[in-house]
């Protein structure tokens, strides 16, 4: 059987929490800090891109689904902003750290809401059919992103 929406979605979530678990281990101003910092970066864009084409623009037709859509991409916009702080501080910096726990604060609280809440409630709102067929364009979507890198 072909994987739903929910289930891409989540496998892409752990992604998140397993870079951002990583890179908040870091020591300054290395190599590793530098590398999953952009991974994790690039994967929270691509994924937040995919995820509103997929999920948030067909929950924003509905009434029942609007306003939690709504909610979750101003909380895109909100990740994206921690991004650019962390883009504008040094590695090095005494900042970093603290900018760094913001961002791990923001989006493990996302991802939360995402699969405790809006997936449930998307799920009632979406056909079985509509949501494997999500599921395949958000993975071309993810896929094409991920190749632009
Ligand atoms: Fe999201
Ligand atoms: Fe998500």
């Amino acid at each position: 059987m072909s994987k739903t929406l929910f289930e891409a979605l989540r496998e892409d979530h752990d992604i998140q929490r397993e870079l951002l678990d990583k890179l908040l281990k870091t020591s300054s101003d290395s190599p590793d800090r530098d590398r999953l910092y952009r991974r994790l970066r690039a994967e929270l864009q691509h994924h937040a891109g995919a995820e509103e084409r997929a999920l948030y623009i067909p929950m924003m037709a509905h009434d029942l689904t609007q306003e939690k859509a709504r909610h979750s991409v101003a909380e895109h916009h909100e990740i994206d902003e921690l991004l650019e702080t962390l883009d504008g501080t040094d590695y090095a910096s005494p900042g970093w750290l603290t900018h760094a726990r913001n961002l791990e604060d923001k989006v493990l609280h996302h991802l939360e809401e995402e699969e405790h809440e809006v997936f449930q409630l998307a799920g009632r709102g979406l056909q079985d059919d509509q949501k494997t067929s999500l599921a395949g364009e958000y993975k071309k979507e993810m896929a094409r992103r991920r190749e632009q890198d």
